[in-house]
């Protein structure tokens, strides 16, 4: 994939994400992620794999502003944060310590950019 000064490369089209459910996985230098829009319309791009079992968060579910795990429920917004842990006691504050890596993603003119590790800039170019 061609990759910009800025480390910003092309992942999806807008029109990947429109319809019922806007899930799409995104491989990014061989890391397996999620791609998907919340109810705010904002993107996110985070690790496919729950850090609690494992489970592809691409078959989670898209509802409350982020993506739940299909397996045991921790919801993530689109910063990878986990916001919400069902089986844990009420006031528990344990998912605050609990993140899955994220891309920053920008959406110009229906096309969607993932930024990765800025390219070293030759002077000689
Ligand atoms: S595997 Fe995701 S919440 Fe358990």
């Amino acid at each position: 994939m061609p990759v910009d000064s800025n480390g910003w490369t092309p992942i999806a089209a807008s029109v990947d994400l429109d319809g019922e459910r806007a899930v799409l996985p995104v491989s990014l230098g061989g890391d397996r992620y999620v791609l998907f829009r919340d109810d705010e319309g904002q993107l996110g791009l985070i690790g496919r794999n729950c850090p609690h079992r494992g489970a592809d968060l691409c078959f989670g579910r898209l509802e409350d502003n982020g993506l739940r795990c299909p397996f045991h429920g921790w919801h993530f917004d689109r910063t990878g944060q986990c916001v919400e842990q069902p089986a844990e006691p009420e006031g528990s504050k344990m998912h605050t310590q609990i993140k899955v890596p994220m891309v920053p993603v920008r959406e110009v003119d229906g096309a969607i950019f993932a930024q990765v590790a800025p390219q070293e800039v030759n002077a000689n170019d």
